[in-house]
């Protein structure tokens, strides 16, 4: 710990635990999260019983995410008993959405801050340690938990909701982030297209985009930590715009901007919203190399009637034509997408519809969501959530599989083929090996992703990982593409080698 909060908490052992649901947005708030505690001396641990500090970066979108945060907050009640001292925190969208019924359901959890105040953990931790202190034990049982939200969509005028929002993006650390080489950069927050099934625009605020200079300073200081691909976040992330000094920046006027950065090598950016998918950006990925031929752009539903119900702002008509206009500008690029089954309404002849998009786009991968019904959303109070769960998982099993057939047809075209590949490191499978023998000769199973963000599987050294490198690919499953390491030691070193012809 820091002197300062040493003598003000000697009590405390300043370890963090820190859980996180949901989107990479949610990823990259508790990187951020954690660089300001471990500035503060924080260290952190995966052993829940050893920390006295409990996080849990929450998530709404779907009911069984929320669920599994309850759970877990009531299984830590006895703890707290025991444990006067702990402190249990509930961050982001569930605790923007939920506010004081956290409080209710969990009259233990000390701190509740949604996604537009983050700055302000680290005090409200010290401030929860010196509530905790002076606590009676006959007022142990009742809620004193301290909460920071912001407004919620009709509580004030755009500007004011807005304010209320802080884009929390201080400077990066790389022991903070899951990879050294790679790192995401926030370009927008908030979301204003107000799908009707969808929490989102409520737990994450008006769409805000961030200037374009912070944004390529952001990733200059990336870079001179030794990342290599930066993965740029928005919810709809190609409906950025944001202006200076009389010039309007948009998705494709901000790749060109920061594609230059010195050590960059791979620029990706998620999710795209169909009808934002402009042509300005299509070239933009096509001529920038540094661009990956890589995009989500969920279409959620393949059924008119389905998207109208949703408030989607496009018809199947209007996909179709975004997709062909992909295919068309870059034809090596892979689209992904996701999907929502059991929406209320959805026929079977709906469903198979959703089914026929899927076969036409040939997706590289989908996300498949059953509908979940979210209190505070449109589709909760207009649409009864009228489809059985059994026919829900049906559907999901159903459209995963025709996914899961496509996406290994695709792959398997890769066979005898040569990719370049981003190396992240050991593969799940080969944790276990690391170190085994203390050096990085180790052979182990490598993970790493194509440009057009496919994984890929091969065996190699702990030194690999960060580094750009070739692989044969001989053989694949629906998810992954396995090969060999293309030695690089056969290849000439340099072109003073190479025979004059
Ligand atoms: N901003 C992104 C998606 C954010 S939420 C976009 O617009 O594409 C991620 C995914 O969760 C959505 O694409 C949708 O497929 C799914 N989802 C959102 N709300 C849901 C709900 N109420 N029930 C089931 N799936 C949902
Ligand atoms: Fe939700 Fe729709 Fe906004 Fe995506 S675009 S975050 S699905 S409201
Ligand atoms: Fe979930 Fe919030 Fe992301 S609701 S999907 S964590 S924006």
């Amino acid at each position: 710990m820091s002197a300062s909060s040493e003598s003000n908490f000697p009590d405390h052992n300043g370890k963090l635990y820190l859980e996180t649901v949901g989107c990479q947005m949610n990823v990259l708030d508790s990187e951020l999260v954690a660089v300001s505690l471990r500035r503060q001396g924080y260290q952190m641990t995966s052993d829940m019983q050893e920390a006295d500090t409990l996080l849990f970066n929450t998530c709404s979108v779907r009911d069984h995410a929320e669920h599994k945060i309850y759970s877990q907050l009531g299984r830590l009640k006895y703890q707290k008993r025991r444990r006067p001292r702990l402190v249990i925190g509930v961050l982001g969208c569930m605790a923007q959405k939920d506010q004081d019924l956290i409080f209710q359901r969990a009259p233990h959890v000390d701190l509740v801050v949604g996604t537009g105040q983050l700055a302000e953990v680290p005090n409200m931790i010290d401030d929860a340690r010196r509530r905790g202190r002076g606590k009676s034990d006959s007022t142990k049982s009742m809620h004193s938990g301290a909460t920071a939200v912001s407004l919620g969509r009709r509580d004030g005028s755009r500007q004011e909701v807005s304010g209320s929002f802080q884009s929390y993006d201080p400077l990066r650390e790389p022991d903070s982030r899951p990879s050294r080489f790679q790192a995401f950069v926030r370009i927008m927050f908030g979301c204003d297209k107000f799908c009707t099934y969808c929490v989102v625009p409520m737990t994450r605020g008006p769409e805000q985009s961030r200037p374009p200079g912070e944004i390529a300073r952001e990733t200059r200081v990336l870079a001179d930590q030794g990342v290599r691909e930066v993965t740029l976040l928005g919810q709809t992330v190609n409906s950025y715009k944001h202006t200076v000094t009389g010039r309007q920046y948009r998705l494709a006027d901000l790749l060109e901007l920061i594609h230059d950065t010195e050590g960059i090598d791979r620029i990706k950016f998620v999710t795209n919203y169909p009808r934002d998918m402009g042509n300005e950006l299509l070239e933009a990925v096509r001529d920038l190399p540094k661009v990956v031929p890589y995009l989500h752009v969920p279409a959620q539903s393949g059924c008119d009637h389905i998207l109208k119900l949703m408030k989607r702002g496009y018809s199947t008509a209007q996909y179709r034509e975004m997709r062909e206009r992909i295919r068309a500008m870059i034809p090596h690029c892979a689209v992904s997408s996701d999907f929502i089954v059991g929406h209320p309404g959805e026929s079977e002849a709906s469903f198979e519809l959703s089914m026929d998009l899927i076969r036409e786009c040939r997706f590289k991968n989908s996300f498949i969501f059953k509908y979940s019904p979210r209190p505070g959303t449109k589709a909760y109070n207009l649409y009864r959530d009228d489809i059985p769960e059994a026919i829900k998982r049906r559907r999901n099993n159903e459209m995963l599989q025709l996914q899961n057939e496509i996406s290994e047809e695709d792959n398997a075209e890769f066979i005898g083929q040569e990719v370049e590949v981003l190396v992240e490191g050991p593969s799940k499978h080969s944790q276990k090996g690391i170190g085994v023998d203390g050096t990085d000769k180790a052979h182990l199973q490598l993970v790493g992703r194509t440009s057009c963000d496919r994984i890929v599987v091969f065996a190699g050294t702990h030194n690999l990982a960060g580094s750009l490198t070739k692989v044969a690919v001989h053989d694949c499953t629906a998810t992954t593409l396995i090969g060999n390491r293309v030695s690089q030691e056969c290849k000439p070193e340099s072109s003073e080698l190479l025979p004059i012809l």
